[in-house]
């Protein structure tokens, strides 16, 4: 049977390089494969792992949100960020999930082992990826998480819709992006960065020595910005351990399979391998 990766564009993912890697080492006779569709065909999708014709599916830009809202059931960071980047059966019943945030969140612990809990964070940012990651930092009890995004109200929105008694949150203009010394980790979610050209303005001077610049981006490899904070001696890291990371998560609500360290790694450097 297949499993497919839905979007549109699609061609340049590469999510099949990771999941035909696992499938093969795993022995499962199914095969992963990109399929660039229209938002008409989204319901053809559920019907088809209804009906047993396929194991499963990745949804990617621009249908996240858009799967969310066909789907009843829905687990817990599919509600939290309002997207669903993976859908699959249990018990019959037709699931999604958004993988992103948990991701991103063991991408940091295991490439730079850095844990989310208590820790202060500036996300930039406030689409659809912002949301997604944000669910999980609070899942795992960040300390406080300060916005900046082009749009201010699109940022409001976000603070409202994740206001709780146990996070801070604050505002700060992306004009004026000035991260205090409390600040542990940023995090870019946003598309910027994708052109070579393009540079976050970030006024480095309060930083603290610690701190890492990560972009979810990874193509190309290294952002403008990443480059910057490197050549300032900072910790940076790009989005391919998310990629990697959120792809593990998929497999195991596809086969109940927990992959190992080792297979995230070796699946990774495959994706090195087309840079
Ligand atoms: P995604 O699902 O990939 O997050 P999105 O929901 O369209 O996509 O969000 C894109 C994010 O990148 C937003 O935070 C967007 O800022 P706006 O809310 O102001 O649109 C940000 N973004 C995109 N292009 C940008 C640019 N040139 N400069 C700054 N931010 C940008």
């Amino acid at each position: 049977m297949n499993i497919y990766v839905i979007g549109k564009p699609i061609k340049h993912s590469m999510s099949p390089i990771i999941h035909n890697y696992w499938l093969t080492k795993y022995s499962k006779s199914h095969i992963y494969k990109k399929k660039e569709v229209n938002k008409a065909f989204l319901p053809q999708i559920i019907k088809q792992i209804k009906e047993h014709k396929i194991i499963g599916a990745n949804i990617t830009i621009p249908y996240k949100k858009d799967m969310f809202k066909l789907l009843d059931n829905l687990d817990k960071n599919a509600i939290q960020s309002k997207a669903v980047n993976t859908i699959y059966r249990k018990e019959n019943l037709i699931f999604g999930e958004n993988t992103d945030g948990v991701g991103y969140c063991e991408a940091l612990k295991r490439e730079k082992k850095f844990e989310i809990s208590n820790k202060n964070v500036l996300v930039l940012g406030s689409g659809g990826a912002s949301f997604g990651i944000i669910s999980e930092l609070i899942n795992r009890k960040v300390a406080k998480i300060v916005i900046s995004n082009r749009t201010k109200k699109r940022g409001v929105e976000l603070i409202e819709k994740f206001q709780n008694n146990d996070t801070k949150f604050k505002l700060i203009d992306w004009k004026k992006i000035e991260p205090d010394s409390s600040i542990d980790l940023i995090i870019n979610t946003t598309s910027f960065g994708m052109n070579e050209n393009e540079t976050i303005k970030i006024n480095m001077k309060n930083l603290k020595d610690s701190i890492i610049y990560s972009d979810i981006i990874y193509k190309p490899k290294k952002t403008q910005t990443m480059r910057i904070f490197e050549r300032k001696g900072f910790i940076t890291q790009n989005g391919l351990g998310m990629l990697v990371n959120q792809a593990a998560e998929s497999f195991k609500l596809w086969f109940n399979i927990n992959l190992t360290s080792q297979d995230i790694i070796e699946a990774k450097e495959l994706c090195e391998k087309t840079y």
